[in-house]
This record gives C-alpha cells, sequence and structure tokens, in this order.
C-alpha cells in the first residue's frame, strides 16, 4: 500500500471517529429523539403532541396528547410508566386503540444511527423519552 492511500485511509478513520463522538452530544441527542417522534408518534399524537392526529382515528379512540403527560401525574414527567406503555408492557385503557407495541415492531431507523428494522435501540429509546420530557406543559 502507497503511504498516500495509508494517508487516506488514516483521515477517513478520524473523520468517522469524530463523527461518531459529535452524535454522542447532548443536543444531538435530543434532535435525534425529535426526529424519531416525528417518524414513530406524530401521525397518531400530533406533531407537537398536541394529540389526535390523523393516523390514530381509525380504530378506538383518537391519541391522547402528550405534552400533558407530567400535568396528569402530579407535574412530574412519568418516564417509567410512558417507556412501559411504548413498549407494550402496560395494558391500554382501550384494547383497540390504534397505539402500537413498539417492542414488537421495533422503531423504523430511517434516520441516521439506527439499528436494524425490528429493534429499539436503548439510546433511540432513551433520546425520544427526553424528547418527550422537553415538551411538557
Ligand atoms: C397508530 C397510532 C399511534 C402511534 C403511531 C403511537 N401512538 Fe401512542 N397512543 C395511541 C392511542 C390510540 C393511545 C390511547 C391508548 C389507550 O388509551 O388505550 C395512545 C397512548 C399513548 C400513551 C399513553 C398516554 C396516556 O396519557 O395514558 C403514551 C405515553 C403514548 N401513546 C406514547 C407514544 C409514543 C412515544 C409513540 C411513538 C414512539 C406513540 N405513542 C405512537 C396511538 C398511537
Amino acid at each position: 500500500m502507497s503511504p498516500q492511500i495509508i494517508a487516506s485511509l488514516c483521515a477517513v478513520v478520524l473523520c468517522l471517529s469524530a463523527c461518531a463522538a459529535t452524535s454522542n452530544r447532548p443536543e444531538d441527542a435530543s434532535k435525534r429523539g425529535r426526529l424519531i417522534y416525528a417518524k414513530e408518534c406524530a401521525q397518531c399524537h400530533g406533531l407537537a403532541g398536541e394529540g389526535g392526529g390523523p393516523a390514530s382515528l381509525g380504530l378506538g379512540g383518537p391519541a391522547p396528547d402528550l405534552v400533558g403527560l407530567s400535568q396528569r401525574n402530579d407535574g412530574f414527567f412519568p418516564r417509567e410508566f410512558v417507556s412501559r406503555f411504548v413498549m407494550g408492557s402496560l395494558e391500554k385503557d382501550d384494547p383497540d386503540a390504534a397505539m402500537p407495541e413498539f417492542a414488537k415492531q421495533g422503531l423504523r431507523h430511517v434516520y441516521p444511527d439506527g439499528g436494524a428494522d425490528g429493534e429499539v435501540l436503548e439510546a433511540d429509546f432513551e433520546a425520544l423519552l427526553d424528547y418527550l420530557a422537553s415538551i411538557q406543559n
């Protein structure tokens, strides 16, 4: 291998590790959370979490708003509840509700840094929960 090729390989490796490092910054995590929300939840829970999105209006009742989760829980964001509800380990109030079980169907990962289909990456899910916590009224 010529020195030029080795040098450019090094540049690529350096660049990749720099990119990986930046995607762990908190502001990137919250951007990723917003992106995941927009892809996976907004069609039912509304672009801004206001509830009643068009895709939730088929079966069962409309999707509730997600900006009032804290308000409905004595002012604390119910992170554990949200996490279990979204993963499908809590009973829905309405068994016919359109709310998917994400542990079964996975996140779609149409955004950068995602895993394979049908997989829910811990980091993605935490970013989503952080984003939801940040939009509470
Ligand atoms: C296809 C429509 C649909 C999608 C997509 C969807 N939801 Fe829902 N969601 C619902 C419906 C309908 C309910 C009400 C279920 C019930 O009360 O039984 C609900 C309920 C919830 C609740 C419980 C709210 C409460 O106050 O009790 C949470 C939390 C929630 N969804 C979060 C999410 C998150 C986060 C996402 C994205 C990862 C998401 N949902 C995607 C339709 C959807």
